[in-house]
């Protein structure tokens, strides 16, 4: 049996049922519990001197094989061109991107250090599964290493249109960088089709839709090819956190100080990507034209803090500041705290158990991968009594949860009439929705994702004339 082995630069918090993290460490983390391997990635620690070392952990099936990175390391790698150029240009804010060569050079190098890691760590059989877009070039530096095992990709966020990945200067050069993967994985078919236009009207390669369903692309000198799979949670193991929760100290600190009043929840990285300004507006556009919800309703926006040093991320969290004060500043009683803007991370379990107590799940960025907090939401719910999720049309989980209410965030009043709706809806229709958006989840959760994902990347052919047996299955 092949040994799975993910890498990616965020590695999960070893200690289960700690704070919860981005989308990636969540879901990579549940697929992975099951089919055991290692897990290869950053530490999360800046050091600087010395030389990093890598440490391995033991954790049940799991191995984690996890580095430091420089101070100069993490500036350019990390900080610089994966977050401030490729993050921006992939969410679509091309007006935010920074580009400096050096950093570009410092990911390139960053990228090579980290395959030079890894490969004493590899077995012959080894399945490499490479996650986000910190590390584009991965299998190129594996490959410049000697490495001829299967190599995987998946992006964790979207794929730009051709037009705005222009703003990239290096874009040539990293689309490149993907074509040395085997399999690559996008989460939704906007993202995939978006890649193949680039291969084809910018790269000048082709695509060629197979009988699989997989796209068949040769670009650069390499064929490879590419699928949508969207990534999923465990519905169930949600749902039964939330009813654990549901008599916990925060739930019950929550319904003391709400007096019956409803509740709109929201829980996202402080990140420009999450429209969380538009959808502060949109609340206080509800307050304005329903003057029936004031006093009735209060919107919780959990937001923890993500990349504070980096200025967009300070930027927006003063402009939240100071737009959360003003709404309240407003509309607040003496008794009643229309918006409550907390910055700060609470374990998964806690989130589940809030989830469950809220009337509305509120999730509306302007661009995002899936958003595993709306399907989050939506698994936490109470079956006999759910509650409604609006999501954005803009976050992938948009184009399978077509039981929530979708709307556009730039359309303040269309969201504000949103958040009417789902406050008075019948619980007829939100049982239907409910139950829809349930069924899906069950269909696609993480397991299938993951299953999906390792059974394509067995069966497409690897490249460097290595021939290697099909890959079974993984062991479930
Ligand atoms: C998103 C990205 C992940 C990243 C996470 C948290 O979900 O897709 O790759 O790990 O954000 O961001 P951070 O910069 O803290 O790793």
């Amino acid at each position: 049996m092949s040994r799975l082995i993910i890498v990616s630069n965020r590695v999960a918090p070893i200690s289960e049922g700690g704070p919860a993290a981005g989308g990636l460490a969540v879901g990579v983390y549940d697929a992975l519990k099951e089919t055991g391997g290692m897990w290869f990635g950053w530490s999360g620690d800046v050091l600087t001197s010395g030389q990093p070392q890598i440490a391995l952990e033991e954790r049940g099936p799991v191995t984690f094989a996890t580095i430091g990175l420089l101070r100069r390391d993490y500036d350019q790698y990390y900080r610089g061109f994966s977050n401030a150029t490729l993050w921006p240009a992939f969410h679509y804010r091309a007006d935010l991107v920074q580009y400096d060569r050096h950093e570009y050079e410092g990911y390139s190098r960053v990228n090579a250090w980290l395959a030079q890691q890894l490969v004493p760590l590899l077995r012959e059989d080894d399945v490499i599964w490479v996650h986000d877009y910190h590390l584009i070039p991965f299998a190129q530096a594996l490959r410049a290493a000697g490495v001829k095992n299967r190599i995987g990709f998946f992006l964790h966020i979207p794929f730009p249109a051709s037009q705005v990945l222009l703003a990239v200067p290096p874009h040539r050069e990293l689309v490149q960088a993907l074509c040395a993967f085997d399999l690559l994985g996008f989460q939704t078919r906007p993202d995939l089709r978006a890649f193949c236009d680039y291969i084809v009207n910018e790269a000048g390669g082709t695509t060629a839709m197979q009988p699989d369903g997989l796209t068949r692309i040769e670009a650069f000198g390499q064929t490879l090819c590419a699928g949508d799979y969207p990534i999923g949670v465990y519905p169930d193991e949600i749902a039964e956190l939330a009813r654990a929760g549901e008599r916990g100290k925060p739930v019950r600190t929550l319904k003391a100080t709400l007096h019956g009043r409803k509740v709109i929840m929201s829980v996202d990285r402080l990140d420009y990507s999450k429209g969380l300004v538009e959808r502060f507006r949109a609340f206080e556009r509800l307050l304005d034209h329903a003057p029936a919800q004031r006093n009735k309703v209060s919107f919780v926006q959990i937001a923890p803090p993500t990349r504070a040093d980096l200025h967009a991320y300070q930027d927006i969290r003063l402009r939240l500041e100071a737009e959360s004060g003003r709404i309240n500043g407003r509309y607040a009683e003496l008794d009643w705290t229309p918006i409550w803007y907390i910055h700060r991370q609470y374990e998964r379990a806690v989130l589940a158990a809030l989830f469950r107590a809220s009337n509305v799940g509120y999730v509306t960025p302007l661009r995002d991968g899936m958003n595993l907090v709306a399907k989050e939401y939506v698994s936490a719910q109470n079956p006999e009594d759910p509650g409604v999720l609006v999501l954005s049309r803009f976050a992938g989980a948009a184009q399978e949860l077509s039981g929530a209410l979708i709307v556009n965030p730039l359309d303040i009043d269309g969201m504000a009439d949103a958040l009417s709706a789902a406050l008075s809806m019948p619980l007829a229709e939100r049982l239907a929705r409910y139950q829809d958006m349930m069924a899906q989840l069950r269909e696609n959760n993480v397991s299938v994702w993951r299953d999906r994902f390792m059974r394509d990347l067995g069966q497409v052919s690897v490249r460097q004339g290595v021939s290697l047996p099909p890959l079974e299955r993984a062991q479930g």
